[in-house]
């Protein structure tokens, strides 16, 4: 993992390969040109204060995402300027804001892939800003290289950026310190997710996943519990072993407890923890099943965040539920027209067995339910119906308590993670009646996620309030890297569920 200091070393005498300034486009109320963002101040005095023109004249812009390189100039210990854009100038009186600065920093971060050290000095105003561009840096020097030569031998081919020194920043104040240290613990757990998500389902698969728990659980002084497949059948969990009995690598159900004794309040998190679902007996065709192991990003994410909450040593109870299976087509693979007997006691007829998410998630939610925390949040790859809704950089959120759906929203959007609400209409309810059990497990193709979501409501216990998140979209990038997002696994969701935790811990969610 990359290290992370803040340092008050001025640019010219700072040993770094690399100096990161901002730049951004200027107000048109003003000239409307180039903007050298404050931080950059030194920079800008030893271009005798003309580094605008010479940015311009490289035909920088200050578009976010844009990256212009050029020499240091003299006198500077540093061999090269980086100007990463910032998008539009603020308004007047007003500073960037933390997802500006978080995807100039990640671009930034990428854009010094193999180098060892460099000193960013973006604009900075607060610890906010600090903790943002920390993130940024952090979440934009990432690549996954296990498989490859170099993850070996990291000379054969580019580590990522290996130091960021943070300019500006105040390394006595007790705010900045905090806000850095929350950035490194957020951010390297959501490294670990995406590395979780990137790893090939044949090396992850449930029992893989719940011993990388169980190893972060003594880690971290978090409790972990794993009910193998033995344990399953004893407790009555249908849903999961329904899912997961097509497959050679059994199930599990794993349960993580992080207590603090100052808590007082208790949030439980369920993941969707599908290692690889090829759809079963409803098998998908080719072309739909090359990214599937990524379907266990939802569990990947509650488990980085209960992990990330330990670290911060946060004054709230969190229990993780991963829901773990792997979805296969085999002569014990549960098929269409099977009907399960669910954790909660409930029946489900499987029309299609490649709607399996919602059935481990069901047994999951009820056995979150039994502890009657104050709210539980699922996160889940749910269906493509999302995706086709909204896209692939936006989750979708529904909850059983339309101020509980705003507040998750409200969180997402503060910590850079596009969403949006969604309904759970009552009349889709009726589409998932079936004649054998007391639901099927599809309904109308029409508004399928919401279908989804409907299904998982009535495994959620009575009165508790209750929020679903279908990631399907944003989990995982197909597309190039932009900002602080790599190619891959992204982590979404990790840092929606931290901030919930902290609102929770302060008491200010619900
Ligand atoms: N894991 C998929 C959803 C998905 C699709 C995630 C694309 C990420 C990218 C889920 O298990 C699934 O197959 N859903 C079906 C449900 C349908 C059969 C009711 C879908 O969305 O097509
Ligand atoms: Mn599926
Ligand atoms: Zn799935």
């Amino acid at each position: 993992m990359t290290a992370l200091t803040l340092s008050t070393a001025a640019a010219p005498g700072l040993r770094a390969d690399a100096i990161v300034i901002g730049v951004a486009k200027g107000a048109a109320s003003r000239s409307g040109g180039l903007v050298v963002a404050p931080g950059a101040e030194a920079v800008d005095k030893a271009y005798d204060g003309k580094l605008a023109g010479v940015l311009e004249t490289l035909g920088a812009s200050g578009a976010e995402g844009e990256v212009t390189k050029l020499p240091a100039p003299s006198g500077f210990k540093t061999p090269l300027v980086v100007a990463v854009g910032l998008g539009p100038e603020p308004e007047k009186d007003s500073s960037f804001d933390a997802e500006a600065l978080r995807r100039a920093a990640g671009t930034a971060a990428r854009a010094l892939n193999g180098s060892k050290k460099a000193a960013f000095a973006l604009p900075l105003t607060d610890a906010a800003d600090a903790g943002a561009i920390a993130e940024g840096a952090l979440l934009g020097a990432y690549s996954f290289d296990a498989y490859k030569e170099n993850g070996k031998d990291p000379k054969k081919g580019k580590a990522p950026l290996a130091e960021v020194a943070l300019l500006g920043g105040k390394p006595r104040d007790r705010a900045y310190k905090a806000a850095v240290e929350r950035a490194l613990a957020v951010s390297e757990e959501l490294n670990r997710a995406r590395d979780l998500i990137n790893t090939p389902p044949n090396d992850l698969y449930p029992e893989a996943f719940a011993a990388v728990a169980q190893a972060a659980g003594k880690e971290h002084g978090i409790k972990v519990q794993v009910l193998d497949d033995k344990a399953l059948v004893k407790g009555g969990y249908g849903g999961i072993l329904g899912v997961g009995g097509g497959s050679e690598a059994k199930p599990r159900l794993v349960k993580l407890s992080y207590t603090s004794s100052k808590a007082k309040k208790h949030l439980a998190l369920v993941g969707k923890g599908i290692t690889y679902d090829s759809g079963g007996i409803s098998l998908k065709p080719a072309g739909h099943n090359e990214t599937m192991k990524c379907d266990m990003s939802g569990a990947a994410a509650v488990f980085a965040a209960v992990v990330a909450v330990a670290r911060l040593g946060l004054e709230v109870n969190v229990t993780g539920w991963l829901a773990l299976a792997e979805n296969m087509p085999s002569g014990s693979a549960v098929r269409p027209g099977d009907v399960l007997r669910m954790y909660s006691g409930k029946t489900v007829e499987v029309l299609n067995t490649d709607a399996e998410g919602r059935l481990v998630l069901a047994d999951a939610l009820w056995a979150a339910s039994e502890e009657k925390p104050d709210a539980i949040v699922d996160v889940a790859t749910l269906t493509g119906a999302m995706m086709l809704a909204l896209g692939s950089r936006t989750y979708g959120i529904m909850a059983n308590d339309d101020a509980f759906r705003s507040a998750v929203h409200e969180a997402a959007e503060e910590v850079g993670e596009p969403a949006w609400p969604m309904p759970l209409p009552e009349h889709l309810r009726k589409g998932m009646e079936s004649p054998t059990a007391d639901i099927a497990n599809m309904g109308e193709r029409m508004g399928g996620g919401l279908v989804a979501g409907l299904f998982l409501r009535e495994f959620v216990g009575e009165g508790i309030t209750w929020a679903h998140l279908d990631i399907a979209g944003p989990a995982f990038n197909e597309g190039g890297p932009f900002g602080y997002t790599p190619k891959g696994g992204t982590g979404t969701a990790v840092r929606t569920l931290v901030r919930l935790a902290e609102l929770t811990a302060s008491g200010d969610l619900g």
